[in-house]
């Protein structure tokens, strides 16, 4: 893969914000997992981004690091973890779908070009797989990663309702606690039992 032109170099002008000898993009490694679930835990806050809030886990982090460690890279200012991106591989009939599930800033580092990197350099990595078009989804309130996006070619956005349904309020639910409650009351040695 050496010999494969480098798309980094040819955006040199978009990166003067960002002096490239200080930032570095590299594969993620097993030290990186508890950083960059941390970072996620600063950036997907339940007040800025509900949903994102609840879908970032440890799991995520250490999921994708098992089953697709190629597209999980780190960059690094100064030896501190600047940000990270996690993308996969969707294989649909003959297409090849590459998808952005995670990308964050530290934001100490934001508007930096951090972002802009990490984004060129899994795109080079999925162009070099066959991957033909590129997905990724944020919440409409996400205007800085809405931006981020658009300005790197990102486009033919789509509305999609995330929808929700809180089980402690269902019928069922009701029955079970009630049912588990009867058993613990049934189980309690006579003496102690309710009357
Ligand atoms: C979105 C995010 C990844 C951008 O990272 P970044 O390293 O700051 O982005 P870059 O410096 O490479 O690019 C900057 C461009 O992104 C957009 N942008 C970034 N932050 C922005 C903000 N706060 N407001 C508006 N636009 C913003 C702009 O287009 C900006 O270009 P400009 O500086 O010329 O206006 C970062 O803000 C972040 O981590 N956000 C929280 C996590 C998140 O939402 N992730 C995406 C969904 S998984």
């Amino acid at each position: 893969m050496n010999d494969l032109p480098d798309m980094s170099n040819e955006k040199d002008s978009d990166r003067d914000r960002q002096d490239s000898n200080s930032l570095s993009i590299r594969e993620m490694n097993i030290d990186d997992i508890a950083p960059i679930f941390h970072l996620g835990e600063q950036l997907f806050t339940s007040e800025l981004y509900p949903y994102l809030y609840r879908t970032w886990d440890e799991w995520e982090v250490i999921g994708m690091y098992n089953t697709d460690s190629e597209y999980c890279l780190v960059a690094e200012i100064d030896d501190q973890l600047a940000g990270f991106i996690l993308g996969t591989i969707i294989n649909k009939a003959s297409w090849k779908y590459g998808y952005i599930t995670w990308l964050g800033v530290n934001p100490n580092f934001q508007r930096r070009g951090v972002a802009d990197r990490l984004v060129d350099k899994i795109i080079e990595r999925m162009i070099e797989d066959n991957v033909r078009l590129m997905l990724v989804d944020t919440d409409p309130a996400n205007t800085p990663a809405i931006n981020f996006f658009n300005r790197k070619g990102f486009g033919n956005a789509r509305e999609h309702v995330f929808l929700s349904l809180n089980l402690a309020k269902h019928e069922y639910y009701g029955r079970l606690i009630n049912y588990e409650r009867d058993k613990a009351d049934r189980n309690r040695p006579r003496s102690r039992r309710r009357t």
